[in-house]
């Protein structure tokens, strides 16, 4: 195993924040473009409702959606756009290729002093972001980071596939992480992350990158969309999320009594109620808000994370897991202490 670089610093969470476009897709207004039902999706996944940008308002690119984030995160940080030296954007929908999502929140921030990309790690998206952030931060290279998760999948959902489209929606999370002494109470204690490429054909979308461009033939036949091997991906979830919340709460030398919250990717419901009975741990446990969200990919843990600390369920000296899985297939955990 690697040994960490010496460091003088930890990093913290300061700030969070979160938005969602302001239309509801609710089951039974999907009944009236697919072959489902409001019981069958509540049922097998959770959902009730999820929110979905409207196509070409600009308030709701997922840009203009980590910009609503990124606002409510500074101004519980006590901090403003120009204290920024990083921005990391975590997204596999971009508002454009190139430049970045990062760059265009940058711009409607005026967070002049930072320096922005985005990071790809679909649904794990966040956690790899936040861990990045605190590599940066621990190893002295910056001071304030900010973090957003965000991902406007309605653009790359098939209406037309009921296996999948009734799982998406559209939001944004973000947090600023700033650095404090070493190993300070209020910080992240540890992140872990994992990826099989080799499981790619689980979840992807063939069209649209410089593989395959999108043509008529390949647009008729939907290849710019997502495309997901729904029962296949439930499985290696629940093994993932059980086992990789064990591993990092034991290079801890912690155990799962000692945790307060997990916060999970929200994936579908039944993911997360198997996961709690594999771990033998009440599903109160567990943050969720996958009932009225769906699964916003890169933006699920952000968003819960802040509807949480808001609320106060999560207080000052609780310990948090988040756990998350996505395309890729790509995995990751942290545990902080808030
Ligand atoms: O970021 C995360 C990436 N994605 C995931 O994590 C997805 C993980 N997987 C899942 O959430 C679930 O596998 C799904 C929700 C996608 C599907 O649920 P399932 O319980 O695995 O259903 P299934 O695929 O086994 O299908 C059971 C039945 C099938 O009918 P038959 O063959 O038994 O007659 C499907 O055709 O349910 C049917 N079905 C539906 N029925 C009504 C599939 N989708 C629907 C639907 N409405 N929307």
């Amino acid at each position: 195993m690697l040994q960490p670089h010496p460091t003088r610093f930890s990093s913290r969470i300061i700030g969070t924040g979160s938005a969602f476009p302001q239309t509801t897709l609710t089951n039974s207004a999907l009944t009236q473009r697919i072959d489902t039902s409001n019981e069958w999706i509540v049922e097998r996944t959770g959902i009730r409702e999820r929110r979905i940008s409207q196509p070409g308002n600009p308030d709701e690119l997922n840009s203009s959606l980590g910009f609503l984030a990124a606002t409510q995160a500074l101004k519980m940080a006590g901090k403003t756009p120009q204290d920024l030296d990083q921005i990391l954007y975590a997204t596999c929908t971009p508002d454009t290729l190139i430049p970045s999502t990062a760059c265009w929140l940058q711009s409607k921030l005026g967070a002049n002093r930072a320096w922005a990309m985005d990071l790809n790690a679909a649904c794990s998206g966040f956690v790899y972001a936040v861990s990045t952030a605190d590599q940066f931060i621990r190893s002295g290279n910056v001071k304030t980071s900010l973090v957003v998760g965000g991902d406007v999948l309605s653009a790359f959902t098939n209406w037309s596939d009921r296996t999948s489209c009734i799982l998406f929606g559209d939001a944004a999370g973000a947090v600023v992480i700033e650095q404090t002494p070493l190993n300070s109470d209020r910080r992240i204690l540890s992140s872990h992350l994992k990826s099989d490429g080799n499981l790619w054909d689980l979840f992807h979308i063939p069209a649209g990158g410089s593989k395959l461009e999108i043509t008529p033939e390949v647009y008729q036949q939907n290849l710019h969309k997502m495309q997901m091997k729904g029962k296949e991906i439930f499985k290696v979830a629940v093994r993932t999320l059980a086992e990789y919340a064990v591993e990092a709460l034991e290079s801890n030398g912690m155990t799962l009594q000692d945790l307060n919250w997990i916060i999970p990717h929200q994936a579908n419901l039944r993911i997360i109620e198997a996961v709690a009975k594999r771990l033998n741990i009440p599903l109160t446990k567990f943050i969720i808000n996958i009932n009225r969200y769906g699964n916003t990919s890169s933006a699920t843990v952000p968003t819960a994370l802040d509807e949480a600390v808001r609320d106060g369920r999560i207080q000052p000296g609780h310990t948090l897991l988040l756990d998350v899985f996505g395309a890729g297939l790509t995995y990751g955990t942290i545990l902080l202490r808030w």
